[in-house]
């Protein structure tokens, strides 16, 4: 019996010895990289040391299926430490956060945020064309600075998209000194002129602005510019701030009520022009598979899959919605879907 508690005090203090080693290796590992006068006087938390990326995504009534696919997307494809600004309307907010809620998206970490329409009173011209595009909140764009306080880079990225590559990479774009956001130009990639060309779409300034007015040609912009897309921002809100971009493009809102100066919104929206005119040569420029786009423009133009793998985020501008029906590539935004818990939203499919 002796013998035989001995043999496990030996085990014992052998398990102890372990411990000892192992604890001794993890907190040894930590003065190495903070024995650097520079960091000595602040050490960070771990969680405090992975910066946070802020996603700015809005959730619109009846289509509210995309901001929580978009998500999902995002949130399974990285380790980053995401925050996501989800905006919406006052009515819109406790929807999507029951479905966060009750859904595996549970544990991404997001602030709702209540976006007042009043802001754009007397600056939208009413379009009986594609009247969607004067959504409230295809305006949030503008205004990054007054919902996000305590970020200096953002992210913006459009509903109506899938992300497949990590987030972080997106969020790392760097931007010229000077420059208050990038953006994907729109005559980037060589799939693209080819979607473009296929379905007759515009890529110059020449399909948003209206050049048989003064005030457009007096802004001295050629008219064969390549235009950019402004559904995927990398932001710099300093920069955004200092430049004053919100009032520059609320003045370009308001000049398009009293001259209608915008092309009749054929590259698709109302908030791109004023973008156009307000950017026109000051922003850098996100790696173009960062923003592979016009899947939404017709329900028979299809890219190769090979090129949809490599791409790393998706965007289904136009008007044929991967939740719709009929719509190209919608298995790839399917993947991403998570089926609402109160059965309101419906994905809308052939013999559904
Ligand atoms: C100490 O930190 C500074 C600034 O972060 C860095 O440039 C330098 O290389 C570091 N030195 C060492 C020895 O790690
Ligand atoms: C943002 O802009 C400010 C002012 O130009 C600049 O000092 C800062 O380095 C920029 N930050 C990023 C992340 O580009």
């Amino acid at each position: 019996v002796v013998l035989f508690i001995s043999v496990n005090q030996i085990l014992l203090f052998l398990l102890v010895l372990t411990i000892c080693v192992i604890l001794y290796n993890k907190v040894h590992k930590v003065p190495s990289t903070l024995n650097n006068e520079t960091s000595k006087y602040s050490e960070p938390r771990p969680e405090e040391m992975e910066e946070e990326i802020p996603v700015v995504i809005c959730a619109a009534a009846g289509r509210m299926g995309a901001a929580v696919a978009a998500i999902s997307s995002i949130y399974s494809n990285t380790d980053a430490n995401v925050l996501f600004y989800i905006v919406g309307l006052k009515n819109t907010i406790p929807h999507i956060r029951k479905w966060i809620e009750n859904s595996k998206l549970k544990e991404i970490k997001y602030k709702t945020v209540e976006f007042n329409p009043m802001v754009l009173k007397g600056k939208i011209r009413p379009d009986a064309s594609r009247p969607e595009l004067l959504q409230p909140l295809n305006f949030v764009r503008y205004y990054l600075p007054l919902l996000i306080h305590k970020h200096e880079k953002v992210i913006y990225l459009d509903d109506d998209v899938i992300v497949q590559g990590d987030i972080q990479e997106l969020y790392d774009t760097k931007l010229a000194p000077g420059h208050a956001a990038a953006f994907s130009d729109d005559c980037d990639l060589p799939s693209t002129h080819e979607m473009v060309r296929s379905v007759g779409m515009q890529n110059t300034y020449m399909g948003y602005l209206d050049y048989r007015k003064q005030t457009i040609r007096d802004l001295g912009i050629s008219p064969s510019t390549c235009s950019f897309n402004p559904g995927v921002i990398v932001a710099n809100m300093t920069e955004w701030k200092h430049q004053r971009i919100t009032k520059q493009l609320e003045k370009w809102m308001q000049r398009n009520v009293e001259e209608n100066l915008y092309s009749s919104t054929l590259g698709g929206g109302v908030a791109t022009s004023p973008m156009l005119i307000v950017f026109h040569g000051k922003y850098s420029t996100i790696n173009p598979l960062w923003h592979v786009r016009h899947l939404g423009w017709s329900p028979d133009a299809r890219y190769s899959e090979h090129f949809l793998q490599e791409a790393k985020l998706l965007h289904w501008n136009g008007r044929y919605k991967p939740w719709d029906y009929p719509s190209v590539h919608n298995d790839l935004w399917e993947n991403w879907f998570i089926p609402d818990p109160s059965g309101k939203f419906k994905m809308i499919r052939p013999n559904s």
